[in-house]
């Protein structure tokens, strides 16, 4: 079977067949996948029944694997091995997360707007989320297009945007909801990290916001002020027409840039209905101040 790719809409997704995600792929199939990524930003794999191995095996064609996503979780409490982000509802025995659970409050921060990892000082390339019990009421996932978010800035605010470095952190993320336990360790493994607020693809050139839920500050900006520049930013980025709703069937496997998409996935009955989606992820090239400087 050929590679093919079909544009889900006119900025950002597709669909992309004739690749089986469980097996060895050729140099020239990552390469296929890379080249329809830059250009789409975000591309579904329809079909793709996988392992954990099979999915760790895949992902690490695109990079070095992203690990310790889990940041709330002590291992011992892990479901998955820890190269992977457990975004299911699922507890370790295998039943639904309590209503206060703390797993569960952190994870309701992925309602919010964000890039994976931009609190990392190398943040996320490509996230790779496995359907593989999905939910038909809720629960889809939603991708902005920041490309044609900084595309359709009027010229006054990109030259406004292009210097600033913004302050990223999950407390900042989890703070927004009213989420505040963290443990002294975890206030230090938390400390914010500087992202660029305009970041350049290094293969395309093409630029883009580098917006996030995780942000907390920008960088020489009064707070308020800062916060409510950024919420701005995040309305202008993901107006309906800049974004991509992707409805889940099983065995779909999403593959998102974090470096030009935010994204996030909607409420669903999490307290009564399984959805277990894992997420592998790889790292960036370095960190986007050093980066822009360049
Ligand atoms: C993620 C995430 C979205 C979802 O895996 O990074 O934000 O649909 N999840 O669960
Ligand atoms: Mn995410």
């Amino acid at each position: 079977m050929s590679l093919a790719i079909t544009p889900l809409t006119p900025h950002i997704g597709a669909r992309l067949t004739g690749i089986d995600a469980g097996r060895p792929i050729t140099p020239a199939e990552v390469a296929a996948v890379e080249a329809g990524m830059d250009r789409h930003a975000v591309l579904v794999l329809p079909g793709q029944a996988i392992t954990d191995g099979q999915q760790l095996a895949f992902t690490r064609n695109f990079g070095l694997l992203e690990e310790g996503a889990n940041s709330t979780v002590r291992n011992a409490e892990l479901r998955l091995a820890p190269t992977f982000a457990d975004v299911s509802n699922l507890d370790r025995d295998g039943t639904m997360l309590a209503r206060d659970n703390r797993r569960r409050m952190a994870s309701l921060g992925n309602r919010l707007w964000h890039s994976d990892a931009s609190f990392r000082a190398v943040p996320a390339r490509y996230s790779i989320l496995s359907g593989r019990i999905v939910t038909t009421e809720g629960g889809n996932t939603e991708f902005a297009d920041m490309r044609a978010a900084y595309d359709t800035l009027d010229a006054r605010t990109k030259a406004e945007v292009e210097t600033l470095v913004c302050e990223h952190s999950l407390i900042y993320s989890r703070q927004q909801l009213g989420f505040s336990e963290f443990l002294p360790d975890e206030r230090v493994s938390m400390r914010p990290v500087l992202q660029r607020l305009v970041r350049t693809h290094p293969v395309t050139g093409h630029k883009s916001l580098f917006l996030s839920a995780h942000i907390g500050a920008i960088v020489g900006w009064p707070r308020p002020e800062a916060m409510a520049f950024i919420r701005d930013l995040i309305e202008h980025a993901t107006q309906p027409k800049f974004v991509y709703v992707h409805r889940w069937t099983q065995h779909d496997l999403v593959i998102w840039d974090n470096r030009t998409t935010m994204h996030r996935v909607r409420r669903f009955d999490d307290l009564n209905i399984v959805r277990d989606m894992r997420r592998t992820t790889t790292r960036s090239d370095g960190p986007t101040v050093a980066q822009e400087a360049a």
